[in-house]
């Protein structure tokens, strides 16, 4: 399976950009801001609440950081006139991480302090391993600095994870727990599931141990599971925690997690380099060009058979 996965990532450069674009269209968007406004309407409507992402690539300069943190600024105006249930998610590369900590510290301060002046949230994604010290450290700073209306990203799949829980719960983090998206090395990453399933549920064990609010951001059966027991467990209501998912992935899941009365929010990015977004993110984790090659041709079969 992971050769098929690397042979369709190989391919796709050839793939029509058109064509690209039909297919990720479920999972992006859409080019502006506009877009991810009507997007979030719409999966507001539902009864799902949503983290607007400002796709970007290879950022080189102090003037790109820049633009960055306005077009932020221009999403959480967006969405508090819009009347939106959205908060942000922010990528620290984008804001400068990679060229100067300092920058990106500024930069950040600025989308955090705009943020809060609308009553909204940010949500620092968690990016390469590379990052994770420099983002913890940002991260830690801000909450030290009084700034409350930020969270941060946890990686299951990092075999550090456990230590970092146990390094943040002072500060009370909100911290949205994944397995983490990029394929790093064994000696720092666990391969098999079943040991990531066991250190998404150690964490999130421990993070609910400390009174820390947890978004639960995963599409796997088993997980969702595990994390509903656990919650039914503990007593906790919907202000303890709350799940996120992937615009696009596995939609239906997420129906009949808000219809049993869990909170959802949806991940939704938007932005005038969704190609490269897409190509570079496929390159760095080739399982998700089997997920989705598997569910586009489910659904054109699904389709043929007439079920939509
Ligand atoms: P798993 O990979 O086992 O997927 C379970 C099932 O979901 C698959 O079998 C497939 O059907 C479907 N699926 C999952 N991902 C899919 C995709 N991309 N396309 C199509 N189908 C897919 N990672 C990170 O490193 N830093 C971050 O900041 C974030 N942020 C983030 C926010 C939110 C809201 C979510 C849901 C996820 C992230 N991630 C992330 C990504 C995360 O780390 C992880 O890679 C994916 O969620 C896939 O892992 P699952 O737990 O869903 O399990």
């Amino acid at each position: 399976m992971a050769l098929l996965d690397r042979a369709i990532v190989h391919l796709l450069p050839a793939v029509p950009r058109p064509v690209v674009r039909i297919i990720s269209s479920r999972y992006i968007a859409g080019s502006d801001l506009h877009d991810a406004v009507e997007t979030v309407r719409r999966l507001n409507a539902h009864g799902k609440k949503a983290t607007i992402d400002v796709l970007g690539e290879e950022i080189a300069t102090e003037e790109e950081t820049r633009a960055f943190a306005r077009a932020y600024e221009n999403v959480l105006d967006a969405i508090a006139r819009e009347q939106l249930q959205s908060g942000i998610s922010v990528k620290l590369t984008a804001l400068g991480l990679q060229l100067d900590e300092q920058l990106c510290r500024e930069n950040l301060d600025a989308v955090v302090d705009a943020a809060a002046a609308y009553g909204n949230f940010v949500r620092i994604d968690m990016e390469d391993a590379t990052t994770t010290d420099a983002t913890l450290r940002l991260y830690r700073e801000l909450r030290e600095a009084g700034r409350d209306n930020v969270g941060v990203v946890l990686q299951a799949s990092l075999r550090r994870t456990v230590d970092d829980v146990a390094a943040l719960v002072d500060l009370k983090p909100s911290v949205r727990l994944c397995k983490g998206i990029y394929v790093e090395s064994p000696a720092i990453q666990y391969r098999d599931p079943n040991e990531v399933r066991a250190s998404f549920m150690h964490s999130l064990d421990a993070l609910l141990d400390a009174g820390c609010f947890v978004g639960i951001a995963t599409h796997d059966d088993r997980l969702l599971d595990e994390s509903k027991r656990v919650l039914a467990e503990r007593g906790l209501g919907t202000d303890a925690y709350e799940f996120q998912m992937l615009l696009g992935v596995r939609p239906h899941v997420g129906d009949a997690l808000v219809a049993e009365g869990h909170k959802l929010r949806i991940y939704v990015p938007f932005g005038a380099q969704w190609y490269e977004y897409s190509l570079r993110r496929l390159q760095e984790n080739p399982s998700i060009a089997g997920y989705i090659a598997a569910d586009t041709v489910g659904r054109i079969l699904g389709r043929k058979n007439g079920s939509a």
